[in-house]
């Protein structure tokens, strides 16, 4: 390879590389591209916090290649002592100490609870091995359970209450606000204001057992007119209770662990599956909700998800699998 080729080659990767740390930036569970208020200071934090440890950074090479630059005068013991009371001590303090300064100021702004009042809106997060249990607590009406997916309505503050009921887990949606860690026997809380709706992903980000990787979080952020259809139609009764298929779920004990509103299935060992259907995604975030994820969720949950509670029901045949599936995803 000649010279100019090698010039040419190394260019290519350094374009590659800028452009591909770009890509990294954007999408659903990005912190960098902010779609909630807290969400918007932490990334602009971020990035001051990048431009002045790179400013640091950029001095300290420069000084290092200066200092190694051969056939160079050499400096008087005065001015290099000023160099380092200046350059070394005064100048990191400054930029170190601006930082920290920024920091702080912005803490009150991300505990928003004392100076707003009662929130439109509070949701209970509970982190389970290995799925959330969800239930809204309307202002004016009785708590509506779901699970594996929050809805929020965009430019209203909400106030998440965040629990665990084994292990520690730890709620983080990064596109819309910090994360905060979900402890057993402890109620934590979170306040956040989404400011553009859109479909977003949080991973359960604490370790949590075998299947902590396969833990993540849809949120769906509304407009508040559709949001609030939307949680009317989870406050009513699941249109499961009469719906062909419902005997099979009854039948083969599915209801001593899963919750469907308005029938005899009343358990909470699992998510509440009141609406399934209507959610974008089963299992916790990994896979997309069709008949056919259903059915084989139920076959071998224990495949999709190592190491969770769910007993496998092979034992079914293929019909049955597929009428309960079919069950299932009719709960809208
Ligand atoms: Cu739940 Cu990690």
């Amino acid at each position: 390879m000649t010279g100019g080729q090698a010039a040419r080659s190394g260019r290519f990767l350094l374009v590659l590389a800028v452009l591909l740390s770009q890509a990294a930036c954007s999408g659903p569970q990005s912190a960098l591209d902010p779609a909630g208020e807290e969400a918007a200071q932490i990334a602009t934090l971020f990035r001051l916090m990048l431009y002045g440890g790179g400013l640091i950074w950029l001095f300290v090479a420069g000084s290092l290649i200066y200092a190694s630059w051969p056939n160079r005068k050499a400096h008087d013991e005065r001015s290099a002592g000023r160099f380092i009371f200046w350059a070394g001590a005064v100048f990191p303090s400054v930029t170190l100490l601006l930082l920290l300064a920024y920091a702080l100021w912005l803490m009150p702004g991300l505990r928003p609870f004392a100076q707003e009042g009662a929130p439109a809106l509070r949701v209970e997060v509970t982190g389970r091995q290995f799925w959330w249990e969800v239930i809204y607590y309307p202002r004016d009406a009785p708590p509506i359970l779901s699970a594996n997916e929050i809805r929020l309505p965009v430019g209203e503050r909400v106030e998440l209450t965040l629990k665990s009921g084994d292990v520690i887990h730890s709620f983080w949606i990064p596109a819309l606000a910090g994360k905060m860690d979900m402890i057993p026997g402890r109620t934590n809380r979170l306040s956040l204001r989404a400011t553009a709706t859109g479909v977003f992903r949080g991973p359960c980000a604490e370790y949590c057992g075998t299947s902590h990787a396969l833990m993540a979080l849809v949120a769906v952020v509304m407009e508040p007119r559709e949001f609030d259809n939307w949680l009317a139609g989870q406050a009513r009764p699941s249109p499961g209770a009469g719906a062909e298929g419902f005997d099979l779920f009854r039948d083969n004990g599915c209801g001593a662990c899963h919750r469907i509103a308005g029938t005899v299935a009343s358990g909470m060992i699992g998510p509440d599956l009141s609406h399934i259907g209507s959610r974008r995604s089963i299992g916790a975030g990994i896979l997309p909700n069709s008949p056919a994820a259903l059915a084989e969720f139920i076959a071998t949950p224990h495949l999709a998800k190592p190491g969770q509670q769910m007993p496998a029901f092979d034992m079914l045949g293929r019909d049955e699998l597929a009428g309960l599936a079919g069950y299932l995803a009719g709960l809208q």
